[in-house]
């Protein structure tokens, strides 16, 4: 394990591990220290809808062999309310786009296995505790590495450590400004060993509260039901789920959803966050580490996968010309699209959730709204735009 690093990278998750993978592959030395064990990090179940853009970025780093297998091109979503449902189709919305169904999961697992085999350095266990000299060119991360305290000395650090991370904290308060929105709901992730109801995802609207059918495979199914906040999963016997996605999710045919096996359940929070600037001298934030979006757009991961493109590429010309010009760049250029995230999944999530103390009025508006996705192709197209999401700055 060298003492010294170009770009030390905080945080083995998609970020941390795409990052090292496109800086790697540019030349550029750089190291990864993940605080969790390799297991703990492969089996952290997260969301799993692929833009366009992320898929591209993944076969162009050499990731994408199983997602090519495996992945499940979508060509559209179903929003379902009032007994009825409504399909958004991508391509013919946006000329051409698509969304892939690929766990979240299974990239990590194909990162690390990539980082593994073919480099850069790796560290399970290795939790970052601080950065110091932060104000020289050379910053000094310290971490505990099996019981045992370790420096690394840098050019860059990137904080790729999450929402919870330590990088962030390190940022002086006056330093940055952050933006955010609590949610007064949950979501209750369900993992079941049953085919998906649909071919594509189903986005309920209910008076009950927001169900969501989303998939892993042809064979299993991941569902969400919005549920307060402090919900214990175990409040959710089977029965009462499978009654409470049938009630949330019918049509007026009465049709069931087929049952099967749960075998995981978790409670979600739903945040909206954002840190401006992503940057602090030669600090830089990246994917939840500087912002957090409510899963109901599914953008978390695009929008962590768009910052590390941007990272990789300024990194790339500063070593290829020198010029630090598209570093200095680099916060500017992904809020625009954080913010554009920002606001797709929080418009996602108040016009699909129901807000405990909603009043019938405000239903009504989120009704209204949904009818307008039905019958206009411009509202239509602002949803699959936005879903399919834009190329990468
Ligand atoms: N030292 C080392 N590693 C750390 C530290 C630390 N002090 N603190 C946190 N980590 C690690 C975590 O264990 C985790 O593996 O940083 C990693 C952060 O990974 P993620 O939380 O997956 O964040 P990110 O890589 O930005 O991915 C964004 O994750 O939460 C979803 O919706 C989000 O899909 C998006 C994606
Ligand atoms: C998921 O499959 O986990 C998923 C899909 C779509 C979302 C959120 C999560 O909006």
């Amino acid at each position: 394990m060298p003492e010294h690093t170009t770009v030390a990278i905080i945080g083995g998750g998609p970020a941390g591990l795409l990052l090292a993978r496109l800086l790697h592959r540019a030349g550029i030395d750089c190291v990864v220290l993940e605080s969790r064990d390799r297991a703990y990090v492969e089996h952290r179940q997260r969301a799993g809808i692929l833009e366009q853009s992320t898929v591209d970025v993944l076969r162009a780093s050499g990731a994408g062999e199983r997602l090519d297998r495996e992945g499940l091109p979508h060509d559209g979503v179903e929003l379902r309310w009032a007994g009825r449902g409504h399909r958004i189709d991508f391509p013919a919305l946006t000329g051409g786009r698509r969304v892939w169904v690929y766990a979240q999961t299974e990239i990590v697992k194909d990162l690390i296995a990539l980082q593994l085999a073919e480099g850069p350095p790796l560290l399970f266990e290795a939790q970052a505790t601080a950065i110091k000299s932060l104000d020289t060119d050379r910053p000094t991360v310290h971490y505990v590495h099996h019981n045992t305290e370790k420096t690394l000395t840098c050019d860059y650090v990137i904080g790729c450590d999450g929402f919870h991370g330590v990088t962030r904290q390190t940022v002086p308060d006056a330093a940055i400004t952050t933006f955010e929105r609590s949610y007064p709901f949950s979501w209750l992730g369900i993992l079941a060993d049953v085919p998906p109801p649909s071919d594509e995802l189903i986005y309920g609207h209910s008076p009950r509260g927001f169900a969501l059918a989303s998939m892993r495979s042809r064979t299993t199914s991941r569902l969400y039901l919005q549920v307060p906040n402090g919900t214990d999963p175990d409040a959710w016997p089977d029965e009462r789920i499978w009654e409470e996605l049938d009630a949330r999710l019918e049509l007026d045919n009465g049709r069931k959803l087929e049952r099967g096996r749960i075998t995981q359940k978790s409670v979600l929070p739903m945040r909206s966050f954002v840190t401006e600037p992503m940057r602090y001298g030669r600090i830089f934030l990246a994917g939840d580490a500087a912002h957090i979006v409510p899963p109901t757009g599914a953008k978390g991961l695009n929008t962590a996968v768009a910052d590390v493109v941007v990272l990789a590429r300024a990194f790339d010309r500063l070593r290829r010309t020198g010029s630090t010009e598209q570093l200095d760049a680099y916060s500017t250029t992904c809020l625009r699209r954080v913010w554009r995230a920002e606001h797709f999944s929080s418009f996602m999530t108040s016009t699909l959730h129901t807000d405990p103390e909603q009043s019938p009025f405000a239903t009504r508006l989120q009704i209204a709204q949904l009818e307008r996705i039905a019958t206009s192709a411009h509202a239509a197209a602002e949803l699959a735009e936005n879903y399919a999401g834009p190329p990468i700055a």
